[in-house]
Order: C-alpha cells, then sequence, then structure tokens
C-alpha cells in the first residue's frame, strides 16, 4: 500500500487558508475532466438550474455570470430567455461560450454601477487571494434589489477520497467561511447548503476521470486507483449563497 493510501486520514488545517489554483489556460482538460466527471457520474442535478431560475423569478434585467467557464449558468439563463454577459478571466473557457463575452478580472469590473439585475460567482470566488472585492464589485454593478448567487464546496468535501487528495484546509471562499464574506457586502443573505451522496463511480476509469478533475498528477492518480476501491459513492458538501441588494 502506498502513503497516500495507507488508509490513514491526513489531519485538516484549518489554519491555512488557501486560494486554488487557476489553471484554465495551463491546462483546461483537468476542469474539462471534473465537468465531464460529474455530468456523468452525478447522481442529481448541479447548482445552475437552480439559480437560473431563480434569476428568472426575482431578478429582472441583465444577468452577468463572472468566472463563466465553459458556460453552464450562461446556457441555463439564455434558455428562458434571460440576456447574459459571459465575464472570465480565462481566454481559453471564453473561446467555448457563445454569445455577449467579456474577458477580465472579476475583482475589476468594467461595468457601471447599478447594470445588472442578478450577479453569479459560481464555484470561481475560490481562486481570488482576496473574494471580497469581487464580491464588492458584484454589489456595485447590482441594480436596486438586485439578487447575487454564489457557490463553493465544503473544505470537508469528498471525505472518501481523504486519503487521497490534499489534507482538507479553508479555501478563500467555502461553504464554511463564504456565507460571512457575502453577508459582509449584500443587505441580506440566504444560504442552501448539501451533504449527501452525490456522485457514484462504477469503476475504476471513473474513479480516475474524478481524480484528473480534482487536479492529481497521472502517478497519484495510478496510486489511488490501485487503493481505492470501487464501486464509490461520494459524500458532495458545499452551499449556495444568495445575496440581495436593498431596494
Ligand atoms: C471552476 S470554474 C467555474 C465555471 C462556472 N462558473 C461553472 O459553475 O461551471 C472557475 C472559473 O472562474 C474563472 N476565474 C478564475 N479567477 C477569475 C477571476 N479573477 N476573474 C474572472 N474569472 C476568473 C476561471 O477562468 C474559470 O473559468
Amino acid at each position: 500500500m502506498c502513503d497516500r493510501c495507507s488508509g490513514v486520514m491526513r489531519p485538516a488545517d484549518p489554519e491555512r487558508v488557501r486560494a486554488i489554483l487557476f489553471d484554465y489556460d495551463a491546462d483546461p482538460g483537468r476542469f474539462l475532466a471534473n465537468v465531464q466527471a460529474v455530468a456523468q457520474y452525478g447522481l442529481a442535478g448541479d447548482v445552475h438550474q437552480a439559480v437560473a431560475e431563480r434569476a428568472v423569478e426575482e431578478a429582472g434585467g441583465l444577468a452577468l455570470d463572472l468566472g463563466c467557464g465553459e458556460g453552464r449558468l450562461v446556457r441555463e439563463l439564455c434558455k428562458r430567455g434571460v440576456s447574459v454577459i459571459a465575464y472570465d478571466l480565462s481566454a481559453t473557457m471564453l473561446a467555448a461560450v457563445r454569445g455577449d463575452r467579456v474577458r477580465g478580472d472579476a475583482t475589476r469590473l468594467p461595468f457601471r454601477d447599478r447594470s445588472f439585475g442578478a450577479v453569479a460567482a459560481l464555484y470561481m470566488l475560490y481562486h481570488l487571494a482576496d473574494p471580497r472585492a469581487a464580491i464588492a464589485e458584484s454589489y456595485r454593478v447590482l441594480q436596486p434589489e438586485g439578487l447575487f448567487a454564489a457557490c463553493a464546496p465544503s473544505r470537508y468535501n469528498d471525505p472518501e477520497l481523504a486519503m487521497a487528495l490534499p489534507p482538507a484546509s479553508p479555501s478563500t471562499f467555502d461553504a464554511e467561511n463564504g456565507p460571512q464574506l457575502v453577508a459582509d457586502s449584500f443587505d441580506e443573505i440566504e444560504v442552501q447548503c448539501w451533504d449527501a451522496a452525490l456522485v457514484h463511480l462504477p469503476d475504476r476509469p471513473a474513479l480516475a476521470l474524478y481524480l484528473r478533475g480534482r487536479g492529481l498528477s497521472e502517478a497519484e492518480i495510478a496510486d489511488a486507483v490501485d487503493c481505492i476501491a470501487t464501486p464509490l459513492t461520494l459524500t458532495k458538501r458545499g452551499a449556495l449563497v444568495y445575496g440581495r441588494k436593498a431596494a
């Protein structure tokens, strides 16, 4: 049995807050492996549909998708007739998105105050050293009563893979610290947490794909698939945080 898979859970390191590596131009295949693994082996939908529906029901006007990636939320909004600007720092990710696109940093938005009815920042604020700047910019560009949505995994996500993944440690925006970060800028917040068996990996290739999506190297994946039994059901933990700007 290799060191990684000795079966001993490595202790959490709550002091070490880190921004998650930005690899979308250097290694776009890593994120696409994550998208593919969740699409193929997920047992329930992700947050994108719910956020799009809420934007339709509760926020009028133009939407802004910060860190849009390959456009999952953009597609959900377009299907529902919402006009949206896709915004991302990665040229590689933006190239995959149809419609209005702007390349830039979420911490400095090139838009006027009160331009949008809804702003989303799904699974992206943990890439920022200080997500408060992007949250404050989102507040600035929202209209009164505008809706903000952000989400992130928990630092205790995927406990079944604890022996293969780096030790649990806080990111700059995760399910534990994210609600307070949004509450610090917004007038009202609402938090929806998940903690459930949401991914089922039937075999070793599925586990390998999932671990590629989690950023493990080829050697680490080879070690892990030798040591971790499949089929394997993963407990996904995370939070979706809505923020509302006052009238
Ligand atoms: C995990 S992906 C999430 C994509 C999409 N929001 C989704 O839910 O599928 C994170 C995205 O955030 C983008 N990103 C990271 N840092 C950024 C920044 N400072 N400004 C804008 N986009 C950023 C990345 O390029 C990437 O496309």
